[in-house]
């Protein structure tokens, strides 16, 4: 049977294990973000749960925290991110919970940026209707150069198979 997946508000009590996915090396990797430390990550989400323009969700899996998507503003543009736990990773539910962030927050247009080896984000973003538009340079991440793509979600577009 199929996951349930719901998105909620972020709680604090979520915090200790989306710190714990952060700092999975295959996922930090994938992303290009280097960890955290504890300190670091509770003083970062103690200063952005406190903004109301950011819109932070966590995502449940079949009520279990299982990661979050992620909305702010940055340079006037509105982006967002999202990140699992490993354990949920392979099943569809970035998929899943990008689309159902999709359907209530109805801001547009919306980007993300992504390490460009980062294929399984790439294509999560694809299936949910957004598109290349660009390549920047990203932040140096152990020692290498990253390139970043650039995506846009549209006014037009919407979750494609
Ligand atoms: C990226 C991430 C969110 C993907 O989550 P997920 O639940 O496994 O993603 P889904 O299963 O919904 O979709 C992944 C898609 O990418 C494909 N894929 C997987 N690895 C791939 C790769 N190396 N290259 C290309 N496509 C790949 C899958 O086949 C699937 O596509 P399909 O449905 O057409 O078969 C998850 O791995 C994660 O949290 N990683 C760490 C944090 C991160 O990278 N966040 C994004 C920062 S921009």
């Amino acid at each position: 049977m199929e996951a349930e997946i719901i998105l909620r508000d972020v709680k604090q009590d979520d915090l200790p294990l989306t710190f714990k996915f952060e700092n999975e090396p295959e996922g930090y990797r994938m992303a290009a973000f280097p960890p955290r430390t504890r300190e670091g990550f509770m003083a970062h989400w103690e200063k952005i749960m406190k903004d109301p323009r950011n819109i932070l969700k966590t995502v449940l899996v079949d009520g279990e925290v299982a990661g979050g998507v992620v909305s702010w503003e940055q340079e006037g543009e509105r982006l967002v991110g999202y990140w699992l736990g490993k354990e949920y990773w392979g099943r569809g539910i970035a998929t899943r919970a990008l689309s159902i962030f999709l359907d209530q927050v109805k801001m547009r247009p919306l980007y993300a940026r992504v390490a460009k080896h980062n294929g399984a984000s790439i294509r999560v973003l694809e299936k949910c209707g957004f598109k290349i538009i660009g390549h920047d340079k990203g932040f140096p991440f152990e020692g290498q150069e990253i390139e970043e793509v650039i995506m846009e979600l549209g006014t037009i577009g919407g979750y494609v198979q």
